[in-house]
């Protein structure tokens, strides 16, 4: 029976790009899918950018843009890392989407007539100087469970508790730092402590084999009340006040669902989005009992998923989900505070601009993934040794050893006999095919990989022995070589389906080197046979650790500013999204005047294609004459604030080149694009 999965990550806030985290956590879920299609297996296998909430709303105010806005601008920035890195997601959405809108508020009125949510009237903090509500992770203090400094108003990194911001202990507004003061307002709660809530939750997460072990432990903790009967599942704030940017709740103006509301229901929303845009029908799917809905997460959002969600989807009529399967964190170097010099992390982007080969960073990250809830490490040098002597030096090595000799000596064609020794050699590396299948199923992909080394190491030992760089000089061995030859090949072939998961295109190149279709797992059953394969190409470089100090090389802005022969230093160093934020658009100069009593200024009436004309005044008079720049396109800054000139508004900047000192080094140059640009145009 073809499996039907329903596979998701976490939904990254939308506020910032990925950092290695979200990669490791990506490379893990992408692993499994891939293993699982591997396999036949049918997988919808979908994110999506979480969108709402206080912060998002925050940032956008503080960047001039709408929320909206500023979501887009994180979501253009997703697909070079997904591609970069060989995520397979079928789908990528928002929160922010009308799936998600319309799905949360469905979800929201079928717990109601459960009854299952209460009107309440709390205090919560609010921020006298910012005149708001303080969102919870605006507000810092100490965990009033284990008393850790410094912890957020929503959850403690230190114990793991889920608190409400009122209960943190020496709180302060993380906005201004001001002592929060506690105002009262009416909050929606989902009942949770309700008898029926608790009784599902303890069924649910007990179901043998739905969660792992730890993570069992840990809901124990959060099930039991104290001596007091303090503790235990407690009601869950679902509502935040208005300014929020969110999703509005039925029937309570200015009341709007709290981000983990609607963050968990976009997965359905991207599945749901997904299907409509590939003619599926979503319903359908979903009310089908065969169907495997798992989440990928990491340790710290372990609450949301294992009680809150599972108790949503279960009292609004929905299936729950089959796997909550969690990870830890990724730290780098032990977590060791990186110095300036060593820089501050590892990041993602850096490494792929870097030329890095990302599936070096696949494997090595699969090489130390376990189906448990640990931590785990990026060292550089293990890194650097892994890829090396592992993944190049065991397996890459076994193709190019024998792909030269069956090229020149036997057309390419492999021999269909093998050998005896051959043949016992390849039927050992075919009987590990099932463990290595259970152990991706089961999430334990570093044992896969050491399995997987460990046959290469065999057929290394094979090549050894039978040395065919020898037997090539030797009269009379041509048979032998070509069975010899033809064995590696055929080792080479097993092994490319044992880490396909894990490198995705490097298994195609092979593919392709070898002719033939994509590598399923049944295909470890079968025998390449009497078949003709095609030119070797190199199939991965090594790793120089000179990379490795590069990816981790402080940002070039820490480095002694140096002055370019225009008189000044370069700027600090910025991200393609800060320069994203500036909007420069072609213009057409259609007027330019002296402006009465300045001896700087020239006005100038531009079109940027908006069906009008802009006023800017520039500091070009000393360079050009009016009538030699009517008629001209350049390029300006269009999203720049209207500014209040002493002889008008000026309504953005028109860009020219010149030297720090203009005394020593006269001269200012106007802008000009190549010809063919149109007014409007955006220039980036
Ligand atoms: O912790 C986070 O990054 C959240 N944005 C995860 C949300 S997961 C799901 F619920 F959407
Ligand atoms: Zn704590």
């Amino acid at each position: 029976m073809t499996r039907k999965l329903f596979v998701t990550t976490a939904l990254p806030y939308a506020n910032a790009n990925f950092h290695i985290g979200h990669i490791m956590e990506y490379t893990q879920a992408d692993v499994w899918v891939r293993y699982q299609r591997m396999q036949g297996q049918q997988v919808h296998f979908v994110c999506a950018d979480d969108a709402h909430g206080a912060p998002i709303m925050i940032a956008a105010e503080k960047a001039g843009i709408t929320p909206q806005q500023f979501v887009a601008n994180i979501a253009a920035g997703r697909k070079a890392y997904l591609d970069g890195f060989h995520i397979a997601f079928d789908n990528w959405h928002s929160t922010d989407g009308p799936e998600n809108h319309e799905l949360s508020k469905e979800v929201y009125k079928a717990l109601r007539r459960n009854e299952l949510i209460e009107v309440k009237t709390i205090e919560q903090f609010f921020d006298p100087e910012k005149s708001m509500f303080l969102p919870d992770r605006f507000i810092k203090g100490e965990c009033p469970k284990c008393g850790a400094k410094d912890q957020y108003g929503d959850s403690c990194e230190s114990c793991g508790a889920v608190y409400t911001p009122t209960e943190l202990k020496n709180p302060f507004s993380v906005l201004t730092g001001a002592t929060p003061v506690m105002k009262s307002s009416e909050h929606y709660f989902f009942k949770l402590s309700d008898p029926r809530c608790v009784e599902f939750l303890e069924q649910w997460t007990q179901t043998p084999g739905r969660l792992q072990s730890e993570v069992l432990n840990k809901i124990k903790e959060w099930f039991t009340k104290d001596e007091e009967g303090k503790g235990g599942l407690g009601d869950w704030d679902i509502s935040r006040d208005a300014p929020y940017f969110g999703i509005e709740i039925p029937d309570a103006p200015g009341k709007y669902f709290y981000v983990w509301l609607d963050a968990p229901i976009g997965y359905l929303a991207s599945l749901k989005n997904y299907f409509g845009k590939t003619g599926q029908d979503f319903d359908a799917f979903m009310a089908d009992e065969s169907v495997e809905q798992v989440h990928f997460i990491g340790k710290d959002i372990t609450y949301f998923h294992t009680l809150f969600w599972p108790a949503m989807l279960h009292f609004s009529g929905r299936k729950t989900p089959n796997h909550v399967f969690v990870h830890g964190f990724l730290t780098v170097n032990n977590g060791e505070k990186m110095s300036k010099s060593r820089g501050t992390g590892l990041d993602p982007l850096k490494y792929l601009n870097l030329g890095m080969n990302a599936e070096w960073l696949r494997y090595y990250i699969s090489a130390k993934l376990n189906s448990r809830v640990e931590d785990i490490d990026f060292n550089p040098d293990d890194f650097v040794a892994r890829v090396n002597s592992d993944l190049v030096g065991k397996y890459v090595n076994i193709a190019s050893r024998a792909a030269g000799f069956l090229a020149k000596r036997f057309d390419g064609r492999l021999s269909a006999d093998l050998g005896v020794e051959g043949r016992a050699l390849l039927d050992g590396l075919r009987a590990h095919s099932a463990t290595i299948a259970q152990l991706y199923e089961e999430r334990e992909f570093g044992k896969a990989l050491r399995e997987t080394m460990m046959l290469a190491d065999r057929v290394n030992e094979f090549v050894d022995q039978n040395k065919p760089w020898e037997l090539a000089k030797q009269e009379g061995q041509d048979a032998v070589l070509h069975d010899v030859c033809s064995v590696c090949i055929e080792a080479f072939r097993l092994l490319t389906i044992y880490l396909k998961p894990v490198l995705p295109a490097l298994a195609a190149k092979v593919e392709q080197f070898l002719r033939i279709e994509p590598l399923q797992f049944a295909d470890s059953a079968r025998a390449l046979g009497a078949h003709q394969i095609g030119a070797y190409e190199h199939l991965m470089q090594r790793v120089d650790p000179k990379l490795l100090e590069a990816l981790f090389e402080a940002p070039a802005a820490a480095a002694p500013a140096k002055a370019l022969p225009g008189g000044e230093a370069l700027a600090e160093e910025i991200k393609i999204d800060d320069f994203t934020k500036v909007d420069l658009r072609i213009a057409k100069i259609v007027k330019a005047e002296h402006v009465d009593g300045s001896d700087k200024l020239l006005r100038l009436s531009l079109d940027v294609g908006e069906g009008r004309l802009r006023n800017v005044f520039s500091g070009i008079k000393s360079a050009y004459k009016p009538e030699d720049l009517e008629g001209k396109l350049t390029v300006m800054v269009a999203n720049l604030a209207p500014r209040k000139m002493k002889f008008g508004i000026s309504e953005g900047m028109v860009l020219a080149a010149s030297h720090a000192d203009e005394k020593a080094n006269p001269g200012i140059f106007v802008l000009e694009p190549f010809p063919g640009a149109q007014p409007g145009m955006r220039v980036r």
